[in-house]
């Protein structure tokens, strides 16, 4: 069942009905201010970082689901019924309602008894606020006599402190009003350290205004029945302490046919120390009419709108292909490059599943997202690098996340996590191959944040490899630390106790476990390291790794081989996880995929085994799942993988993330078929028809499908903030339509099911375009032929030229 179409002109998932299983979320903002949005206006906004600067107050652990939102009430005086364009929160049933979420914004059109209701809301490119246009319409033909109302709910800005500590918090709220209240100031803390303020405007005379919620909703009312809407008049309320709201009150009258249009204003505005105030008490109101009046005509904003969408129009010309199966195209042209755009802004931080106040930006997280948007924004990429690399520790371990705002590192979901610090090699080797920027390498980067420890971020991935070289176990395989890639693969936690957490409890390393998959890492990003050293001419160093990385490798072949596929790990005690000798959990993912794209054990004819065992023994109609059997008992030994349910998260969920890596790996044996059909599972287009069973939205990738032991095999959950953006992205676009970034150019080796026709795609690289036409020829792998500007080409990469700006490039599979 679908709740909605695709519409692929126009970029937009088009929602039919506000009744999905679950809130589907978009995401407004490109820089610093951003906003979510559901598809009933249920959502927030912050600027920079979802916890410390959060504008607006969102309710965790919802009933009914989604709310806080920003919402919109009409209410139509002849009638007395009072509606919500996005249907919540009043859920008065809509004559007709349609939700599109396109690129960085959201439109609803929504009709009640001849009303209809247009509104579109985005954030500007460059300025920190949201804009909602709604446009009123009689349809009908009698006059109508019409209020509009606004309503947000401030946030006392620490989204953590604002959920806790209400002492103090039910005191501290203060408001100023301006032009009777089409414009509200929400200022609370500015009259001690804060230099800041959020608005509300709209470019109107208003007949009411509130900014206490209790005047507004009335007590013990919900935003689904505020008095002063049903009353059809806002109180003029002043908030002092409590809960300051904004909210405006339009009347209008509308003739048969006509229309009228609104801008609403919700933005942020930052002071200079010195001039924080127009008058004692008096904010400096300056920059926030500056801002209102940026947007306070329609041209104003349907330009500034138009400059949003040139802005996706020029990211999503970088990577496009045609090929003859649009739900390919239109996942690799718009969604799935969209998702990963939003795993850049946002990380692990604020989603309907994060809450913005747990994690930040993730060390692992942010490398591994890196190498989905680094061929989108070159510049920035370069940047999160620099960030990134800059919380590493000395002996070249990780924090496990920073907070953006800040950009400091910090322990509070752990340390330890023995796979971080090769994630940094990933992410700096996919930035150099994308762009051939060799400078980044010598860039003076600090560790912990210590400008006194600069070295250049070349020591920096140095000290990446030689942890992992000098951090192994008993069978001189890589210590697993705190966990891998598997956070949940806790083997030196032993915790005993309810409410420890997993992630930090316990020593973060220990003598004895080690990881296979850490093994895997180290093969592949091992060599991409010393590449990177013969780029510099350090061609001892270059030697180095590669005996360092053969170490490894031949302690998989011996150590880390179990018969049929790859061990998991071995435990604290060194006895083995992921073997067939285990009660439970025989067999895991990972070290499967990434041991196999890795190239271990493929001239060996154990990767080609090992990925059979996964198509036996993890797979599903689904997807494929993380480990099997599930773990039916809590296994002190192991940690939290053991702790959830069967079928769920890293218990034998279906884990989207490493999906993607078994897809590779079949692309590296050449199995087109193969990678293809596990490819499609977890895509959200070829599953958009059983969104009933998914959940999610269809648009974009969840972090989790329920595994086949789970009561709700199927189901979807975590969805948009996952590295199953970055990895299926790079999975469709470099190995199955096979087109590699090298240091030495673009490598063209497709790998693709034997029916998938031919295809074109064009590539911008290194200021170059690239046109390139794929003959299949019924093949799953193998170039038999590439001409480049009508010369053939001996072998697959295409040497790039900075004097060429043009490649039509031709392909004979
Ligand atoms: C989850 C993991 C996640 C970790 C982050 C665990 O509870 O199962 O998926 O990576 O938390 O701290
Ligand atoms: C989600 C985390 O964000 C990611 O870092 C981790 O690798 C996976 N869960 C698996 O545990």
């Amino acid at each position: 069942m679908k709740y909605g179409y695709f519409d692929d002109a126009a970029r937009e998932y088009v929602i039919t009905t506000p009744k999905t299983p679950l809130p589907w979320i978009n995401y407004l903002g490109n820089k610093e201010f951003f906003s979510l949005i559901s598809n009933t206006c249920g959502g927030y906004s912050f600027y920079k970082d979802a916890k410390l600067l959060r504008l607006t107050r969102y309710r965790y652990n919802n009933v009914p689901y989604d709310n806080n939102g920003k919402y919109f009430y009409v209410k139509d005086r002849n009638r007395n019924t009072v509606w919500n364009p996005g249907w919540q929160p009043v859920k008065t049933e809509l004559d007709s309602y349609e939700c599109r979420h396109g690129l960085g914004y959201s439109r609803f059109t929504s009709l009640k008894d001849g009303i209809e209701a247009e509104l579109l809301s985005f954030v500007p490119m460059e300025d920190n606020c949201e804009i909602s246009s709604i446009t009123l319409t009689n349809k009908g033909d009698t006059s109508a006599e019409l209020s509009l109302f606004s309503y947000v709910e401030w946030c006392l800005w620490n989204a953590d402190d604002d959920m806790k500590n209400f002492q103090r918090n039910l005191s501290t709220g203060e408001v100023e009003v301006s032009g009777e209240g089409s414009v509200i100031f929400h200022k609370t803390e500015y009259r001690e350290r804060r230099n800041h303020y959020a608005i509300l405007g709209v470019n109107s005379k208003v007949n009411g205004f509130d900014t206490s919620r209790d005047a507004f909703l009335g007590a013990y009312n919900g935003p689904d029945h505020p008095d002063a809407v049903v009353n059809g008049k806002c109180t003029g309320s002043m908030a002092s302490g409590w809960s300051p709201i904004a909210s405006q009150q339009i009347d209008l009258s509308l003739a048969p046919g006509k229309s009228r249009t609104f801008i609403f204003t919700l933005g942020y505005i930052e002071n200079e120390e010195n001039d924080k105030w127009e008058a004692p008490s008096v904010i400096n109101k300056k920059k926030a009419f500056e801002m209102l009046s940026r947007y306070d005509s329609e041209d104003k904003v349907e330009k500034a709108f138009e400059e949003l969408r040139a802005y996706w129009n020029e990211l999503l010309g970088i990577y496009h292909v045609s090929s003859e199966n649009e739900k390919v195209d239109r996942m690799v042209n718009i969604w799935n490059q969209y998702q990963c755009m939003v795993t850049f802004n946002m990380s692990r931080s604020a989603s309907y599943y994060e809450s913005g106040i747990g994690r930040g930006m993730g060390f692992r997280d942010s490398c591994q997202d890196l190498l989905g948007f680094v061929h989108l924004i070159p510049d920035r990429a370069r940047q999160r690098i620099i960030d990134i690399a800059s919380t590493q520790f000395p002996d070249g371990s990780a924090y496990h996340q920073y907070q953006p705002l800040t950009k400091k590192g910090n322990s509070d979901i752990g340390s330890g996590f023995n796979d971080d610090p090769l994630w940094l090699i990933a992410g700096t080797s996919a930035y150099v191959r994308e762009t051939g920027d060799l400078s980044i390498l010598s860039e003076s980067v600090p560790f912990d944040n210590d400008m006194t420890t600069a070295q250049s971020l070349m020591n920096h991935l140095q000290r990446s490899f030689n942890f992992t070289a000098t951090h192994k176990g008993p069978h001189g395989l890589p210590l697993i630390g705190r966990a891998d890639w598997n956070d949940c693969l806790n083997l030196n936690c032993f915790s005993e106790h309810p409410g420890e957490s997993f992630q930090t409890f316990g020593p973060s390393e220990g003598p004895v476990a080690e990881s296979v998959f850490i093994a895997g890492m180290f093969v592949k990003y091992g060599e991409e390291y010393a590449q990177l050293a013969e780029l510099l001419h350090d061609n001892a160093e270059a030697e180095r790794a590669r005996a360092e990385v053969k170490k490894v490798y031949d302690a998989v072949l011996e150590y880390g081989w179990d018969g049929d596929w790859f061990l998991r790990a071995y435990d604290a005690e060194s006895k083995k996880v992921g073997s067939k000798e285990c009660e439970e959990g025989q067999i895991y993912i990972e070290p499967q995929g990434f041991c196999t794209l890795a190239g271990i054990g493929v001239k060996e004819g154990l990767a080609e085994k090992a990925l059979k065992s996964v198509e036996e023994k993890l797979d599903t109609k689904y997807g494929v799942m993380i480990l099997q059997p599930a773990y039916t008992k809590y296994h002190l030994e192991l940690g939290e993988v053991s702790s959830y349910p069967p079928g769920y998260k890293e218990n034998g969920g279906i884990f989207c993330h490493n999906n993607p890596w078994v897809s590779i790996a079949e692309t590296v044996l050449g199995h087109g078929d193969r990678a293809f059909d596990i490819y499609k599972k977890t895509c959200p287009a070829f599953i958009e028809d059983i969104s009933e069973v998914h959940c999610t939205e269809p648009y974009v990738y969840s972090q989790m499908v329920a595994g086949r032991d789970a009561k709700f095999f199927g189901q979807g959950k975590n969805s948009w903030l996952t590295g199953t953006a970055a990895w299926t992205f790079v999975n469709v676009s470099q190995y199955i339509l096979g087109v590699y970034p090298t240091h030495k150019g673009l490598s063209i080796d497709p790998c693709v099911p034997e029916d998938f026709g031919d295809f074109t795609l064009t590539r911008k690289f290194r200021g170059g375009v690239y046109r390139i036409n794929v003959h299949t020829n019924g093949s799953q792998k193998g170039v038999k032929k590439l001409t480049v500007n009508g010369v053939v080409c001996e072998g697959n990469v295409i040497p790039f030229d900075a004097a060429v700006k043009e490649y039509d490039v031709v392909v004979e599979m």
